[in-house]
């Protein structure tokens, strides 16, 4: 027994000091092969040269600030997939220089009224290559069956809105292009009777007067949500009054908002190519208009023709959002269609950029999948683009705080605001003219 007792002890004097020494050895293994395995970030060149680029000219591109086109294919989800087809087919670099389209009446692209787009129907095609369609939502199975549908009639048109009977007058500063429905009879007055009215609207604070328009942006009414009372007839009276609707064929729901985007991007290069700004948003908000454009002329003259302005737009701008996975939202994604985060984008409520940028966004959208969050979707057309919206704390699409509400003081550094009834903005559009020079 003693024997083994102490041969015990020796054994565990003997063993300790190896036990000891082979954690040391551990630690030292690791730290060699952690040091081994470091490399240093790659330096990335300044510049950035593209394959057949002229090499005696000197000028260099600068370097792209980020990964601006994935080379990998998204397996899985359904946009991702069609949009990594489109981003190889139009890489600008292999394809050189085309953001840029000439004369839009020679573009075959764009429909004329008269001949109207080829009709587009429902295809099952892309339904196909989603395995849970059948337990989605009506609004996603909807809009998938149509997704491949761009072009729809134009059944209320406004030619001449922007410059009247004269094409030879000068282009308005600001273009307020609402989006709308054809039920919303009273919004739409109170913006025509506050806002958004059209004409010489004056910057705030007794400065410039500038030509301003407003256009509303309409669909089909949505007969399928049950039975509605037919408005035709009375949106027909409304737009010979006032000559602000514009009406496409398409049903007007919340997933179809993006041809709206690219409907009027369509108009506008057709019927306002010169105008220097626009506005677009909903209309449940209120708008400072006297100060927006006190904001547009400070910033970018209208004759300022820098680079700056065909970067140009402003809102609320939202970073890192992802689409919402809740089968119950408004704004539910399902990830068979869409895999990732957003890119960065300005909420819906109200953005307002340049005409310059419209021309472009018409371009690269033709090359942007359709997808069923407008905001989203043009933030997916700027990242295109390389362009990042800028945020202006002006521009509240979650409202003020609610002990503010009341106050027209607090409307002192607001440009937009959401949301307001008809009622209200009549309200606060006495208001303000009363009482805000008193702040
Ligand atoms: C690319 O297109 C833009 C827009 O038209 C133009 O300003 C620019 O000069 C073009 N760049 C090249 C290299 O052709
Ligand atoms: C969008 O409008 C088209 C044409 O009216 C319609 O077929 C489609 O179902 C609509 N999509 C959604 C998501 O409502
Ligand atoms: C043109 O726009 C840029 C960028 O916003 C601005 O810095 C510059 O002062 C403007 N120039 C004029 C003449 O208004």
């Amino acid at each position: 027994m003693a024997r083994c007792r102490c041969s015990g002890r020796a054994l565990c004097l003997c063993v300790l000091p190896f036990v000891m020494m082979s954690h040391l050895l551990v630690y030292i293994m690791v730290s060699i092969f952690v040091a081994m395995s470091y490399v240093p970030e790659p330096q990335l060149p300044l510049h950035f040269v593209a394959s057949g680029a002229s090499s005696n000219s000197g000028v260099l591109a600068p370097h792209p600030l980020a990964t601006f086109w994935n080379l990998r294919l998204v397996d899985g989800a359904l946009w991702n997939r069609l949009q990594h087809l489109q981003d190889r087919q139009h890489n600008p670099i292999l394809r050189g220089n085309r953001t840029e389209i000439g004369d839009p009446s020679t573009d075959p692209n764009y429909m004329h009224q008269a001949d109207g787009p080829p009709p587009c129907s429902p295809d099952p095609l892309w339904a196909s290559q989603l395995p849970d369609f059948n337990t989605m939502p009506e609004q996603m199975q909807d809009f998938v069956l149509s997704m491949h549908c761009r072009r729809y009639t134009l059944l209320i048109d406004q030619p001449d809105l922007c410059t009247g009977q004269d094409a030879d007058a000068e282009a308005p500063m600001l273009l307020m292009a609402i989006k709308s429905q054809v039920g919303s009879f009273e919004n739409r007055q109170a913006i025509r009777e506050t806002w958004g009215r059209s004409g010489l609207v004056q910057e705030e604070a007794g400065g410039k007067w500038w030509q301003v328009r407003t256009v509303f942006l309409l669909g089909r009414q949505d007969i399928t949500t049950g039975p509605h009372p037919d408005l035709g007839a009375l949106l027909q009276l409304e737009s010979s009054h006032h000559k602000d609707v514009l009406q496409w064929d398409f049903r007007d729901t919340f997933f179809n908002l993006t041809l709206k985007d690219i409907l009027f991007w369509d108009w506008l290069s057709m019927h306002c190519p010169h105008i220097h700004f626009i506005f677009k948003g909903d209309d449940d908000v209120f708008v400072r208009t006297g100060a927006l454009l006190g904001l547009l002329n400070e910033h970018l003259g209208v004759n300022n023709d820098s680079k700056e302005i065909e970067h140009f737009l402003v809102g609320d701008v939202i970073t890192n959002a992802w689409p919402s996975h809740q089968p119950h939202t408004k704004y539910y994604i399902p990830e068979s269609f869409y895999k990732g985060v957003y890119p960065t984008y300005a909420g819906g409520g109200g953005v307002v950029y340049s005409g310059a940028l419209a021309r472009r966004l018409r371009v690269v959208s033709q090359w942007v999948s359709l997808f069923p969050i407008d905001d989203v979707y043009l933030g997916m057309c700027l990242h295109r683009l390389g362009i990042s919206p800028s945020h202006h704390p002006g521009f509240l699409t979650f409202d003020l705080p609610e002990a503010e509400r009341g106050k027209p003081c607090a409307y002192r550094r607001v440009l937009l605001v959401h949301k307001r009834s008809p009622k209200e903005m009549l309200t606060l559009w006495r208001e303000l003219k009363a009482s805000l020079p008193a702040c």
